[in-house]
Order: C-alpha cells, then sequence, then structure tokens
C-alpha cells in the first residue's frame, strides 16, 4: 500500500526575515512513516520544517508553508491508499506578507490574519476518493467530543485524538482512536514509535476493510 503523511508545522510568512509557526516537533509524523516502511509499505512523507532527518526509503517531500503542503498533498493524495495527516498546519497566516523587513518605527502594530485553505476538509469533500482518510486532532479539553465533532465535519474515516498539552514535542503520547462507524480504541500511554506500528496496523486493517465493502 501506498501512505501519504504530511508532518510537522508549517511556517506563514509576515516578511523576509519572519513567520508565523507552532511547536510540533514531526516526531508523530515520522514515527508513522518509518512504522510503515518497516512493514512493507510505500510511503511519501510531505514534511513541513523539523530537526529530524528524513526517513530512508520514502519519497520526501520538504515544504514550508500550508499552501506549499496544500499542493503537494492535493498532487499526491489521488495515488495514495491511506492519507494520514498528522501535520500541525497553521490555521491563520498573514492577509500580505510584507516584501521588506517590518522596522521597528511606532511602539504597536497588528498584523490581519486570514484562515489557510483545510488540506484535511478539502480531501474529506472531494467527490470522489479511493484512499482511506485519517485526521488527527490536537486538543486540550473535551478530547472525544471534539474530535468526533472534527471527524464528522472534515468527512473522514479515522481521526487520532491526542491531548495538545502532552503529545508536542514530547517522545511520548496517548491516543484515542476514533471510526467513522462509531467505534473508539484506546492506545494507553506508549513512545511514539509504539504508537506509531500500531496505528499503521489500524489503518492497513480499515483500508483493507474498504476494499472488502467496495468489492
Ligand atoms: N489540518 C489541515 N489543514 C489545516 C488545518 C488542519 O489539514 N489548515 C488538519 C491537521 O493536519 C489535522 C486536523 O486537520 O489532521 C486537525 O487539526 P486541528 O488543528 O486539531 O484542527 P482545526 O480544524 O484547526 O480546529 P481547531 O484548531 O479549532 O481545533
Amino acid at each position: 500500500m501506498t501512505f501519504l503523511i504530511t508532518a510537522g508545522p508549517t511556517r506563514e510568512p509576515i516578511d523576509p526575515v519572519r513567520y508565523i509557526s507552532n511547536r510540533s516537533s514531526g516526531k508523530m509524523g515520522y514515527a508513522i512513516a518509518e512504522a510503515a516502511l518497516d512493514a512493507g509499505h510505500e510511503v511519501i512523507l510531505i514534511s513541513g520544517p523539523v530537526n529530524l532527518p528524513p526517513p530512508r526509503n520514502a519519497e520526501f517531500i520538504s515544504v514550508s508553508t500550508s499552501d506549499d503542503m496544500f499542493e503537494a498533498v492535493r498532487k499526491h493524495a489521488d495515488n495514495s491508499d491511506i492519507c494520514v495527516l498528522c501535520a500541525a498546519v497553521a490555521d491563520y497566516k498573514p492577509a500580505k506578507v510584507s516584501p521588506a523587513k517590518i522596522k521597528k518605527s511606532v511602539d504597536e502594530i497588528s498584523i490581519e490574519l486570514v484562515a489557510t485553505r483545510d488540506i484535511l476538509r478539502s480531501l474529506g469533500h472531494q467527490r470522489v476518493r479511493r484512499f482511506v482518510l485519517v485526521g488527527f486532532a490536537a486538543e486540550t479539553d473535551d478530547l472525544e467530543a471534539n474530535a468526533r465533532k472534527k471527524l464528522r465535519e472534515k468527512n473522514c474515516d479515522i481521526i487520532v485524538a491526542n491531548d495538545a498539552c502532552v503529545a508536542m514535542e514530547t517522545d511520548e503520547s496517548e491516543l484515542l482512536v476514533l471510526f467513522r462507524d462509531g467505534e473508539t480504541t484506546k492506545i494507553s500511554h506508549a513512545s511514539k514509535k509504539f504508537l506509531a506500528r500500531e496505528l499503521v496496523k489500524i489503518f492497513s486493517n480499515a483500508q483493507q476493510k474498504s476494499l472488502t465493502k467496495k468489492m
């Protein structure tokens, strides 16, 4: 099977030397890529800027902004069997990018932000799709309810939910996996490497099930 995986943060430029980003390390997405490769799958890894070496044997696409990531995902999704959108895409970007460095001339400035394109939602709502679509939900409260709402609204097959305060920048996490049919699986506190292996099994099974249904 071919896995398309997004990982890491995006950077939304303000001017040539400044940007808006977040603390995502990319570790979960890279661990899923490694686990999928170990299980014998093909992997296309589309990654924002992180401090991790690209996995050997993956097709690696390095991107910076949410728009770059959007284009790369749209280009490769239809040739994939499972799309796992693990990246912490910025929700907003500056409405205008200043072509020159903004100088410190006044005491207060404000930056107008506009919403970025939602990559997961756009895949979920594309008219025909043959791939299994997996989203991630990082929440600080009402984990299950918020994640289930995301699954419905973005029309995914699976949402992997975690506590945003625990997951960012750490090597360990605890996950709640929610399926479209209402089923839920919990994977207790473990290393991202272990969690990634379990997730790859869950995603591959879901892809097999969807193939059987279509036959
Ligand atoms: N996502 C995406 N494109 C965006 C924003 C998010 O593809 N522009 C994807 C992420 O990769 C993740 C899922 O959507 O798989 C959930 O992201 P999250 O930031 O938790 O949700 P949001 O929709 O941004 O909602 P909120 O921040 O309000 O919780």
